[in-house]
Order: structure tokens, then sequence, then C-alpha cells
């Protein structure tokens, strides 16, 4: 069984989409043993309580500096002891000592097809609106590995989705979403999964 722990910021529609796919069989061999976020406000946090499943805010507001938060953050994540850390629309920068703790165990969703549009600065709707300035015809979403650098640890799995005339970047991230991140990151999980004891 793979235990994971799924890191997020926001709505957390890509949370829901893993748990919807381990409840419905589509992601298996796979328990989400905790969700954690550093906004204590986060849809997402609902989402996981929801769905029984223990949620975590670690706050970098509840703590006086980046390291005091970066620790606790660690010792939450230590705490819940996972196969793999998930991260889904988690805009934090990690701590250096969870990559080198949780080398090739750390994956994250990222909503273009990478290198186009990733790296410092393209997270969420601005990614679709540099998309759609660049006048690019297709899109699409990238699951990968975590490593030192922003966007660029190994790539697991990509989809293209196509952009429309009079796309807005509100409805071209909608359609990343339904089209490519809700699918290949649970198929992402699942193939972790069916290859771990
Ligand atoms: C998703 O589109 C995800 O790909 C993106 O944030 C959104 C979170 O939505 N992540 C990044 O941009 C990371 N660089 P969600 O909270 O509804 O899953």
């Amino acid at each position: 069984m793979l235990n994971i722990v799924v890191c997020v910021s926001g709505g957390g529609t890509n949370l829901q989409a893993i748990i919807d796919g381990v409840a419905e069989g589509k992601i298996r061999n796979t328990k989400i043993v905790g969700v954690i976020s550093n906004n204590t406000g986060a849809y997402a946090l609902t989402r996981a309580e929801n769905a029984g499943i223990p949620a975590f805010c670690v706050s970098p507001k509840n703590f006086g500096s980046r390291e005091e938060f970066n620790n606790a953050f660690l010792n939450q994540l230590e705490a819940l002891n996972p196969d793999l850390i998930v991260l889904a629309g988690f805009l934090v920068i990690l701590p250096e000592k969870m990559i080198e703790v949780y080398r090739e165990r750390i994956i994250n969703i990222h909503p273009s097809l990478i290198p186009s549009f990733c790296g410092t600065g393209y997270f969420g709707l601005k990614v679709h609106e540099a998309a759609l300035a660049r006048g690019v015809k297709v899109t699409g979403a990238t699951v990968h590995y975590v490593d030192e650098g922003t966007d660029t640890g190994r790539i697991i799995m990509q989809k293209a989705v196509e952009v429309l005339a009079g796309d807005t970047p509100e409805a071209l991230q909608r359609r990343v979403m339904e089209q490519a991140e809700w699918v290949i990151l649970p198929k992402a999980i699942d193939e972790i999964a069916s290859s771990w004891e």
C-alpha cells in the first residue's frame, strides 16, 4: 500500500480528483494518510475533512521565521510518514531538506506542457495568461518529480489540451484541469502505486 500525503494551498480540485480516484478504484493500492495546507482558508482542507482524511494547516503566518515554518512543516510530514508526497496546487517554496529527505518521492502537477510556461512565477492562472499571450494552439498539464529547481524534475506524464479561439485564462484553466490535470495526476499516482509493495 502506497501511503500518500497531499499538499495543497487553494481550492483543491486536484485533491478531489485524487480522493475520488481512490474511492472509485481508479487509483489502486493507495491510501491518503493526510492533507497539509499552508493556507488556513484553503477549501481543500474542507474537502479532506469531508472525506474523513486527517487535515492539517501549517501556516508561515504562525511562525517567526521561515526556518521555524520549514521545521514545523517537515515535522508534520514526518509524523504522517508518507511513501509519496503529492503537490496538488501547493504554492510554497519547499525546504531544501524536504527535497533531500524525500528524493524521487515528491511529485507535482503543473498546468502546462513543461518546458513551456513553467519555472519561477508560473503558477495558477498566470500560466494560462502566458500561454494565451504567446498564442499557442496547444497547452496541457505535466506531472513530474520535484528536485531542487522549479519545475525541472523528471517528467512522469503529460497530456495535451487544445486552446480554442476566444479562450479566457479562466476558460483555458478549467479545460486544462478537466481534460488533463484531473486525469493524469490520479493516473500517475496509480502507476507509482502499482510498482509499490
Ligand atoms: C492547478 O491548476 C495546479 O496545476 C496549479 O494550481 C492549481 C491548483 O488548483 N499548480 C501550479 O500552478 C504549480 N506551479 P486546485 O487547488 O483546484 O487543485
